[in-house]
């Protein structure tokens, strides 16, 4: 007896295959992907803005070039997903679109503002090792061109993550000033960092689907305690404090206990109330339209292009 499609795709990724764009799929898997790829290419391009308000403030030439590449990688990893996602038929107006009408979310993180050089040291290592936590997982999704979007944007996130920690090394060597800086900064970059894994596995509206589908390898709860344990050994091991009273070490458990999140914040941040959400939206609506007139040269180009090479 012929198993109805979806047993079968079922079977497929029981089966540890790799679906890939022509293949046939359940209309969930392809929404929930649409709208899992199409938000991680936006907080990568979103994620940009805080980071390049620093470009041209950068305390050095070496620091200022390093900061440029990390910024241009991220809109190459921005581009990467957004091209993934169109290969389940999503167009990218539709998702810019999605992303300008507040439709579409991107990482809560990005709301915060970037309020001094140390925050560029803050960002690079615990948001690029959460990213890189969350990403190493996503390298064996099902679907086959996001888990090898995925494998290529890892390559890049590890320097993102040292370039990061080296900046906050470098200031905790340094005066008072700086180690205040530093330390600053962690104290306004934990939380929101602790807050990219998503809510708890039991509050997650997309977790059981996602994780029976192989969308998600592994739980939300589960990448945040992996990514606690190594950035808690790494702020003490430059003398950074954590800015957490209930953060102890669990013998037992192997792991850290940590203090409760505040999931009214993260609500908050993610409903567009957070401290730089507008802000954040108008820069990408007023780049996305000053950058129109190559949009429209470009496929101007393409069609003549095309018009020479058929006739
Ligand atoms: N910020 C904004 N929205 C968030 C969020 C966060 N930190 N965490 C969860 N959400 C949203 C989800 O998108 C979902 O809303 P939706 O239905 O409108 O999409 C809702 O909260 C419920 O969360 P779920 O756990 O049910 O959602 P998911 O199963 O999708 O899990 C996720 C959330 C773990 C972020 C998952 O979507 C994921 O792994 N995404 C890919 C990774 C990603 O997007 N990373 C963003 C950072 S990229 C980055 O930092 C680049 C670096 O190089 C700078």
């Amino acid at each position: 007896v012929a198993l109805p499609d979806e047993h079968k795709f079922q079977a497929r990724i029981d089966a540890e295959e790799k679906i890939e764009p022509k293949d046939w799929m359940p209309e969930g898997y392809r929404k929930n992907l649409i709208r899992q790829m199409s938000q991680h290419a936006h907080s990568e391009v979103v994620g940009e803005q805080p980071e390049g308000n620093w470009i041209t403030r950068a305390p050095s030439l070496e620091r200022k070039a390093i900061l440029l590449a990390k910024v241009q990688d991220e809109a190459g990893h921005g581009l990467y997903l957004y091209s993934a996602a169109e290969t389940l038929g999503a167009t990218r107006d539709e998702m810019i679109e999605a992303l300008h009408e507040g439709k579409a979310k991107y990482a809560s993180i990005f709301n915060y503002p970037s309020l001094t050089w140390a925050d560029i040291g803050a960002i690079g290592w615990l948001v690029d090792s959460a990213a890189i936590v969350n990403q190493v997982s996503l390298q064996n999704t099902s679907y086959g061109p996001y888990a090898r979007a995925m494998i290529r944007i890892c390559k890049e996130e590890s320097f993102h993550q040292r370039q990061g920690y080296h900046i906050m090394m470098t200031l905790m060597d340094g005066s008072d000033e700086q180690k205040a800086m530093a330390q600053d900064a962690i104290n306004r970059w934990w939380w929101p960092a602790m807050m990219m894994f998503g809510p708890h596995d039991g509050e997650s509206a997309h977790s059981a689907q996602s994780m029976k589908w192989k969308i998600k390898r592994r739980s939300n709860d589960d990448l945040r305690q992996q990514w606690v344990d190594q950035a808690v050994q790494q702020a003490h091991a430059i003398g950074l404090e954590v800015p957490d009273d209930d953060l102890t070490w669990n013998e037992e458990r192997g792991h850290y206990d940590f203090g409760p999140i505040d999931w009214d914040e993260f609500n908050r941040v993610i409903a567009g109330d957070g401290p730089c959400n507008r802000q954040r939206l108008a820069h990408h609506k007023k780049a996305h339209d000053d950058g129109a007139w190559v949009r429209e040269a470009m496929s101007a180009y393409d069609a003549k292009r095309r018009a020479k090479s058929s006739a």
